[in-house]
């Protein structure tokens, strides 16, 4: 019987790319999006409605996954959906920030509760995908970092609870990628609009210096990331954590570095060094 997997956001550029790796590996796998004709029709790909956001969607889509797997169980959960919220915190609308969490942390953390039977009968894997936002924070940056910051949590605490129950949990922390989750997200500030004026206003050369220098940064292509995801699905011994691309492993270090030294590293690398401190 071929392996089934359910991977979140099956829709977007991750997403996709890892649904057709898999089904191409021979894999039946379960894609996930708000609207499932979003998802490529392809031989070994199944379509399944999930809204992260809403409880009886996610009830709904663990009883498809239950369809498709029965007595075998499932083998493997790819926490993959995702959303960017950001701005300064000041300006970020309190829907936002709630919906920063629903999607990215409690949301995930609901289908899993749903699946865990199914993962725990066919000793399966989770596959959580993360971000660097989530392990350093970043100016303007704080409400998607925050969500991975906990989701980071998370996945540390439930690698370590099911350990004993042959259910490895790997996290996957991938660079900038080549995907629209940048243009969703800067569509949905400009959405919200700004608080204020003031706020408008004092935020102005931050927001433009940190989007002059997001204009230089160069996303790279989802395959190696695809690659990591996979890897911790099927090898021997997954790794608890899978950093992918030089700019995610620059972060790591950055990571390390004493609490000021960071802080000015990270605001260089951003653009924001060059605005003068009012202090
Ligand atoms: N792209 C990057 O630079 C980058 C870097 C580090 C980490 N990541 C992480 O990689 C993962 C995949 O991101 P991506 O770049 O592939 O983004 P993407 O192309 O924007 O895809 C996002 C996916 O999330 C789904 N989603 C959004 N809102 C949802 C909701 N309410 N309920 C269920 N699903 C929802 C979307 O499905 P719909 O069709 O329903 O909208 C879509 O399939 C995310 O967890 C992201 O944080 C991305």
């Amino acid at each position: 019987m071929a392996k089934t997997v359910l991977i979140t956001g099956g829709s977007g550029g991750v997403g996709s790319a890892l649904t057709k790796r898999l089904a191409d590996d021979g894999w039946q796998v379960l894609a996930t999006a708000r609207d499932p004709r979003a998802i490529e029709p392809r031989d070994g790909v199944v379509a399944v409605a999930l809204d992260l956001t809403d409880e009886a969607s996610i009830a709904a889509a663990a009883a498809t996954v239950h369809e498709h797997t029965g007595d075998h169980g499932l083998d493997g959960l790819v926490n993959n959906a995702g959303v960017i919220v950001q701005g300064p915190l000041e300006e970020v609308p309190a829907v936002e920030l709630r919906r920063q969490f629903d999607v990215n942390v409690l949301g995930q953390m609901a289908i899993t509760q749903q699946v865990l039977p199914m993962l725990r009968t066919a000793r399966g894997r989770i596959v959580n995908v993360g971000a660097p936002t989530g392990r350093v924070a970043i100016p303007l940056m704080g409400p998607i970092g925050a969500s991975k910051a906990a989701f980071h949590s998370l996945n540390d605490a439930l690698r370590m609870e099911l350990r004993h129950q042959g259910i490895a949990v790997s996290l996957v922390v991938p660079g900038a990628l080549e995907t629209e989750i940048f243009a969703k997200a800067a569509a949905a500030a400009q959405a919200a609009g700004p608080a204020s004026a003031e706020a408008e206003r004092v935020y102005a050369p931050v927001v433009k210096a940190a989007t002059e220098r997001m204009a230089d940064m160069k996303p790279k292509p989802v395959a190696a990331t695809v690659k990591a995801i996979r890897s911790a699905l099927t090898e021997r011994g997954p790794k608890a954590r899978y950093t992918v691309g030089s700019d995610a492993r620059q972060l790591e270090l950055v990571r390390r570095l004493p609490t000021r030294l960071r802080d000015r590293a990270v605001m260089a690398a951003v653009g924001l060094s060059r605005i003068p401190s009012a202090a």
